[in-house]
């Protein structure tokens, strides 16, 4: 780097160092301000305006001070109400008035001297009203932004929520349903050989085709459980749990669903992938449900710095199938979406069906992963 540009630079750096000050010091004063009751604010706005009078006095009536007596008459429309904003008006248009009196100002008419006063208090009053009816919108837009906060909250608990009774349904139905259904088999297989050493090979048969249903079971019980718990990501990471659900899809749905990956989209933290796994799923469930689908790829790629998931059907497209649909699942998937840094679109390619794709940063993954893994 040369001179100039360290020159520059240490610039910049004074420079952002300073307006970071004066926010601090604005900030500080605010909070100042904030913390007093009305009556202190009051006051304090009234031996402002005794001030601004005084110099108004000092400076004689050929420079004109009007300007700064809407500092106290907006300070007591903020932190008061309106009510105190045009008593405050009413002073200081007396102090004006009384600075202006004593200062000898003489006007060429009567109606001038009686004029000036009366235009100076609608001034003073304007600026009360505008200045309360600032604070009244920003209470508004203030409330409307508490409740947008305090919905979007909502929606991550439900989300919370829901992802943690799934993964109790589903350690519920791994470590019971399915162990005693393996136990029920090894007993069936058992029972099997010892039908076929006594001689009764019909029964061993029956038994046989018993231990097969009961191994069937298992497979399918332990194929929902993964859909889930879904991401084993310590172990293997999003693209074999991506990988397992097109197996599993294949194996419950009966339909053709492949896992294809470009590049080394290997996403370790366990939240992040669990909102990328359930986008599949959702996508899944509504490519086979609404558009009928026989074929189905779940991709996963990266360029760059960006990762995008895709799941793509050869079903009937979504523009033909949804009126207005008042379902959740598109708004969860971006909802999961905007999580992990992203963003869902759904589009129909020009072979037929449908495509979503969710497009994600590698890099805010990265930052975020430390900030749920803390
Ligand atoms: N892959 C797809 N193929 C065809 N239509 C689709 C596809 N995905 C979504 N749709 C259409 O978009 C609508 C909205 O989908 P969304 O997932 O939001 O709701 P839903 O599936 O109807 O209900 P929910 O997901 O809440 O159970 C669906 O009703 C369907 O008409
Ligand atoms: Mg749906």
């Amino acid at each position: 780097m040369d001179e100039a540009a360290l020159t520059q630079a240490h610039a910049e750096q004074s420079r952002s160092h300073s307006e970071f000050n004066m926010i601090a010091a604005a900030s500080k004063l605010l909070g100042f301000i904030q913390r007093q009751t009305r009556a202190a604010i009051f006051t304090e706005s009234l031996l402002f305006a005794i001030g601004i009078g005084i110099l108004d006095y000092a400076s004689g009536y050929e420079v004109s001070v009007l300007v700064f007596y809407a500092i106290p008459i907006l300070a007591v429309a903020w932190w008061c109400n309106r009510k105190s904003a045009l008593v405050m008006a009413t002073i200081c248009a007396i102090i004006w008035w009384w600075a202006d009196y004593l200062n000898g100002h003489s006007y060429p008419h009567n109606w001038v001297a009686v004029w000036a006063p009366i235009a100076c208090f609608g001034y003073f009053g304007f600026v009360a009203i505008v200045g309360s009816s600032l604070k009244k919108q920003q209470a508004v837009v203030e409330s409307r932004i508490a409740l947008l906060e305090h919905s979007q909250r909502l929606e991550r608990e439900i989300i919370e929520i829901s992802e943690r009774e799934q993964r109790r349904m589903g350690h519920d139905l791994h470590d019971g349903l399915c162990q005693y259904f393996a136990a029920v088999g090894c007993a069936a297989a058992s029972l099997e050989s010892d039908l076929t050493s006594a001689g009764m090979h019909e029964e061993a048969a029956v038994a046989g085709e018993l231990t097969e249903l009961l191994e069937q079971g298992v497979v399918q019980i332990r194929d929902l459980a993964r859909e889930l718990v879904p991401v084993q990501m310590d172990q293997a990471g999003i693209a074999a749990a991506l990988e397992q659900l097109a197996a599993s899809v294949v194996r419950l749905q009966n339909v053709a669903c492949v896992f294809v990956q470009d590049g080394d989209a290997i996403l370790r933290p366990p939240a992040v992938a669990t909102h990328l796994y359930r986008i599949a799923q959702e996508a899944i469930h509504n490519a086979i449900r609404h558009g009928g689908a026989r074929r189905i790829q779940i991709h996963l790629g990266t360029t760059g710095n960006t990762a995008t998931l895709r799941v793509i059907d050869d079903g009937s497209g979504i523009s033909k199938t949804n009126q207005g649909s008042k379902g959740m699942g598109l708004n969860i998937m971006s909802y999961r979406a905007r999580l992990v840094g992203g963003d869902v679109t759904i589009s129909e390619p020009s072979t037929g069906g449908t495509m979503v794709s969710c497009t994600f940063p590698q890099t805010i993954l990265a930052a975020k992963t430390n900030v749920e893994e803390e």
